[in-house]
């Protein structure tokens, strides 16, 4: 196997999708592996998760920062301090300047809670929910200066239930989205993916055909 790529996870809170990560990470023909895992909220749980999987971890408190800017200093040395390949942002709520996204075009992933360009933004399943729609999911993609936009790596399609609240679809989807991360830093870390203009293919891989692009399952 080629070498594994590094990974630096970035996140803001609870952390279940850099756990998806880190375990998809241990697997020895995963192609990539996580080198640390960084937070702009020193008291987020995702770090205490992180230290006891024995991931190396990092707070960079964004309050104790004057400019947006001087965080992203000490947030691109951290990241090189460890040596990263590829940043996979997870639940990292911090807006980033253009200058930090375009410094690492092609090399950073985001997951979304929709199937993007829908729903951009916060309280996706809230407004999925209100417009009525009867499939919604979740978007990984590389991350461009626009929030939550970039070319999209893989989607996987939820239902929405008649019955659903805001909360028992992000439950729905967020398993959705456990499956889909991994699956979609593989695809990207092990090359199977390329970037054409603000689209991705696949040359190789047959992508469309792989899992889990529905949730659950269909047979
Ligand atoms: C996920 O729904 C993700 O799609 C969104 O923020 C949430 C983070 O959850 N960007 P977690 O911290 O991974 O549990």
């Amino acid at each position: 196997m080629a070498e594994r790529k590094r990974v630096g996870i970035l996140i803001s809170g609870r952390g279940s999708n850099m756990l998806s990560l880190i375990a998809a990470g241990r697997q020895p023909d995963y192609p990539a592996e996580i080198a640390c895992v960084i937070s702009n909220r020193p008291e987020a749980q995702g770090l205490l998760k992180a230290a006891a999987e024995g991931v190396p971890t990092r707070a960079i408190d964004h309050k104790g920062y004057g400019t947006r800017e001087a965080f992203e200093v000490e947030l691109d040395a951290a990241l090189r301090t460890f040596d990263v390949d590829l940043v996979a942002c997870a639940g990292f709520m911090r807006l980033m300047t253009a200058e930090f996204v375009e410094r690492w075009r092609d090399r950073m992933l985001n997951i979304h809670p929709s199937l993007l360009p829908a729903f951009k933004g916060l309280d996706t399943h809230a407004r999925a929910l209100a417009a009525g729609v009867k499939v919604t999911g979740c978007t990984v993609h590389l991350v461009r200066p626009e929030m939550d936009s970039g070319p999209i790596i893989a989607q996987a399609a939820v239902p929405v239930r008649d019955e659903d609240t805001a909360e028992s679809l992000a439950a729905r989807v967020l398993e959705a989205e456990h499956l889909l991360y991994p699956h979609a830093l593989s695809l990207f870390a092990a090359g199977a993916i390329m970037v054409s203009g603000e689209r991705t293919v696949a040359p190789q891989a047959p992508v469309n055909q792989a899992k889990p692009l529905f949730w659950p399952p269909l047979d």
